[in-house]
């Protein structure tokens, strides 16, 4: 059973990092290792995540309440691993994630100010014991991130925030790696996109090895 389970890998990091751009690079480096990859996205995922998305990254509920957005984030959650994540993982796919409960740690915690306990309890609610078996934190200062974010396409509900917001997320997740350094990998995202590649190719390597091939 253990052999068969697939791996589960997220993607982290502020507005504009370059986890989207980087997704089908790490897709590419674990296909050349034989592993069988699915890939998706964190809120979405599933027709009512995607839906969910809708809401929560939309101007149409400007100021909803900050424990309404944290319980909307993990209703997607919900719905994403019953119907797809953990199908996945029980098949033997890798499933690559392009944001998941870390970045409700650092926006809903850090950026909105709720406290990490009752993001705990739901984490623990939604998931039980599945947590992410690495993660890369795509790191940069917030005005870099921000100034591609702006090139890329009309800010959502998220990108609309403040700098101070974007300040509070970005240390919310260097915390979340200074607290788990082994599980979430640091990678410097303000580097040229081949750069950012290098590392992450190292960091996939050693994951790989750490598992025993
Ligand atoms: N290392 C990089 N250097 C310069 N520009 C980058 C780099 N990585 C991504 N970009 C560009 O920055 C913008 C945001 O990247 P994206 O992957 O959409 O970020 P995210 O998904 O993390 O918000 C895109 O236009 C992308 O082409
Ligand atoms: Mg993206």
């Amino acid at each position: 059973m253990k052999q068969k389970q697939g791996r589960f890998i997220t993607v982290e990091g502020g507005e504009g990092a370059g986890k989207s751009s980087n997704l089908d690079f790490i897709r590419q480096q674990l296909e050349a290792q034989g592993k069988q990859v699915l890939f998706t996205r964190e809120p979405g995922g599933t027709p009512l995540g995607e839906a969910i998305r809708e809401l929560l990254l939309g101007h149409q509920h400007q100021g909803m309440a900050h424990d309404s957005e944290l319980l909307l984030m993990f209703a997607a959650r919900a719905e994403h691993l019953q119907q797809k994540i953990l199908p996945a993982l029980a098949q033997g796919t890798w499933v690559l994630c392009d944001r998941f409960t870390d970045a409700s740690y650092a926006y809903q915690g850090s950026g909105r100010g709720l406290k990490t306990a009752r993001i705990a309890q739901l984490e623990q609610f939604v998931q039980g014991d599945l947590r992410p078996d690495l993660t890369l934190l795509l790191d940069l200062p917030v005005e870099v991130g921000l100034a591609r974010a702006g090139q890329r396409s009309a800010p959502d509900r998220f990108e609309s925030e403040q700098q101070h917001f974007f300040q509070r997320v970005r240390q919310g997740y260097l915390q979340i790696a200074a607290d788990q350094p082994e599980r979430v990998r640091l990678i410097d995202a303000s580097l040229p996109l081949a750069q950012v590649q290098q590392q992450i190719s190292r960091e996939l390597e050693r994951f790989i090895q750490r598992l025993g091939g």
